[in-house]
């Protein structure tokens, strides 16, 4: 694991996201209303949907092609729905954010 830079804290809008492209496929950073950030694959647990193109709500996010709704803070699909996408740590260094990937 190691800390990647993913740009400047105002590049990320409220209740929206940011993507990264890595090794490992595109990673969203998400950022809620009141400016808690997570990063998670972009990819929903469904049919990897683009769930950085979904809207957030709260700690949550609702996937754009079929609604599931996702939980920023665990990956997991908010029952009745099922499934997990892969949850990155992430922290902000002087309007800086990071995020911490397998492999760089
Ligand atoms: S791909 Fe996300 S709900 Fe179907």
């Amino acid at each position: 694991m190691s800390w990647c830079p993913a740009g400047g804290l105002s590049q990320i809008p409220a209740r929206g996201a940011r993507v990264l492209k890595t090794g490992n496929g595109n990673v969203a950073v998400f950022r809620t209303f009141d400016d808690k950030l997570f990063a998670l694959a972009d990819r929903c647990p469904h049919r990897q949907g683009p769930l950085s193109q979904g809207i957030v709500h709260g700690t949550k996010v609702t996937c754009p092609l079929h609604d599931w709704v996702i939980d920023l803070s665990t990956g997991s699909a908010v029952a009745p729905d099922s499934g997990c996408t892969s949850t990155y740590p992430v922290k902000v260094e002087d309007g800086l954010v990071y995020v911490d990937l397998p492999n760089g």
